[in-house]
Order: C-alpha cells, then sequence, then structure tokens
C-alpha cells in the first residue's frame, strides 16, 4: 500500500540548515499497523506528511497504491489523498466555523457519498462524542478535538491512514478506544501508520519504526 525508499527532507532555519529526515526507507502492506517513535524533533511528522502526499521530500521515493503522487498535479495529487488517505494531524486542524459533524463530513465536498451522514454519527458514537455533534471546535476539550480530527479522517475508509500522535491528549480508556479502531480498520486490510510518544501504545502495534535525527534507529517486530 505505501513504499517509502530513501526520504531525505531539509529545511532552511534561523539557525541554518536543519535535516528532518535524513534517509528513511520502509513499506506498509495493507493490513500492516506500524507505530513510529523517537524523540521530539525526530522527524515523525515531517515523515507522515511526506508519506501522506502533503509535503514533496527533497529526494527519495514515495509510492501509494502503486502510484508517485508527487508526480500529479496539485488538483490530481489532492484528489488521489481524498480517496486513498486518511490524515489526522498532530494539530488537528478543524474547520472553526464548523460543528462537530460538519468538520467529520468535509472529505465530502471531494468525494461524493451519500451514507456518510449515517457514517458521521457511527464514528461520533465510536469515539463517544455523539452529543457533541452540533458543537464547534473552539467548545470542545483538546481530547475531543482530537477524536474529532481521527473521525474525520475515517470518514471515507481509507486504505492507507496516517495519524499523527492520535492519541496524545487522550486518558488511557480513550486512547485504547482510538488504539482498537485503529486495529480493527487494520485487521480489516487498512495499511495503519501512527505516530505514538506512548511505548505501551506502541507495543500493542505489529511493527515499530523508531527514529533518530531523521533515521531509522531500529524497526523491532513484536510478536502478536
Ligand atoms: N517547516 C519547517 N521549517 C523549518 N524547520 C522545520 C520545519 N518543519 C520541521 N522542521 C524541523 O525539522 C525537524 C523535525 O521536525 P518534525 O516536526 O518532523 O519532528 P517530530 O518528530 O514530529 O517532533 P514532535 O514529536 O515534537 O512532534 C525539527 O528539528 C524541526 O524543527
Ligand atoms: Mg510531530
Amino acid at each position: 500500500m505505501l513504499a517509502v525508499r530513501d526520504l531525505t527532507k531539509s529545511f532552511t532555519g534561523p539557525g541554518g540548515e536543519v535535516r528532518a529526515l535524513a534517509g528513511v526507507s520502509f513499506e506498509l502492506a495493507a493490513g500492516d499497523f506500524l507505530a513510529v517513535q523517537g524523540h521530539s524533533g525526530s522527524g515523525k511528522t515531517t515523515l507522515l506528511l511526506a508519506c501522506g502526499a502533503l509535503q514533496r521530500p527533497d529526494s527519495g521515493s514515495v509510492t501509494i497504491a502503486g502510484q508517485d503522487p508527487y508526480r500529479l498535479g496539485a488538483e490530481e495529487r489532492a484528489a488521489f489523498r481524498a480517496r486513498h488517505i486518511g490524515f489526522v494531524f498532530q494539530q488537528f486542524h478543524l474547520i472553526p466555523y464548523l460543528t462537530v459533524l460538519e468538520n467529520v463530513l468535509a472529505p465530502l465536498l471531494a468525494l461524493n457519498a451519500s451514507a456518510a451522514p449515517a457514517r458521521a454519527m457511527e464514528l461520533l458514537e465510536r469515539f463517544q462524542i455523539q452529543d457533541r455533534a452540533a458543537h464547534r471546535p473552539q467548545q470542545l476539550s483538546t481530547g475531543e478535538r482530537q477524536r474529532t480530527a481521527l473521525a474525520r479522517a475515517l470518514l471515507h475508509r481509507p486504505k492507507l491512514i496516517l495519524a499523527d500522535e492520535p492519541t496524545g491528549n487522550l486518558d488511557e480508556q480513550n486512547a485504547d478506544t482510538v488504539l482498537d479502531s485503529l486495529r480493527e480498520l487494520a485487521k480489516e486490510g487498512a495499511a495503519v501508520l501512527m505516530v505514538t510518544h506512548d511505548n505501551r501504545l506502541a507495543a500493542k502495534a505489529a511493527r515499530v519504526l523508531a527514529l533518530e535525527h531523521g533515521r531509522p534507529k531500529a524497526e523491532a517486530a513484536h510478536a502478536h
């Protein structure tokens, strides 16, 4: 589903060049669940954005469902993302003037699916935010925003799910609900890549990719 080869990405900041990715390769098949770990600044978000067709790497390649999204034009790439990828941003990126339900339905702007409102409510229920459906993001707790962002990413049943710290603001019980949902989606055939600082949650993933200064440190396989 996802193949990443020799990705590099640098940024120019006030102090000079920062090498965010320094050669990362891995593959993620349908049904895989990979946790990405690493210290703050190790390149996790940069890797996710590159895998999500949201930020072009300096070198290396990203192949999603057999296609290199960076060869597509901007509009085609956006349509490609809408079709294949569910992305949970670390900063959520909810639309402030839409309600929770409308935010979850926002991917419909790029697709058309008639069963979506029922599916959206089902996701809100799964993540225990159904009674916040009419609230706007600023009326939510941080953890409720996080769950809204996750529901939005899952609306169209993407084959590739990229989640940046989707449990970062959640208590143990809600974190487990989110993790169980992601594992279930992997069992149903999605490829899931989740960034997490939480060793307890990473241990529940099938594989772990540890990043250090933009490089893979080790990839450990858990016995599951
Ligand atoms: N747009 C940017 N401009 C300049 N530097 C950047 C930019 N984006 C990221 N960086 C730098 O690249 C490095 C990797 O950043 P990244 O956001 O990928 O880290 P991270 O592992 O996701 O960290 P965290 O756990 O804090 O979210 C950091 O040193 C960061 O300062
Ligand atoms: Mg990050």
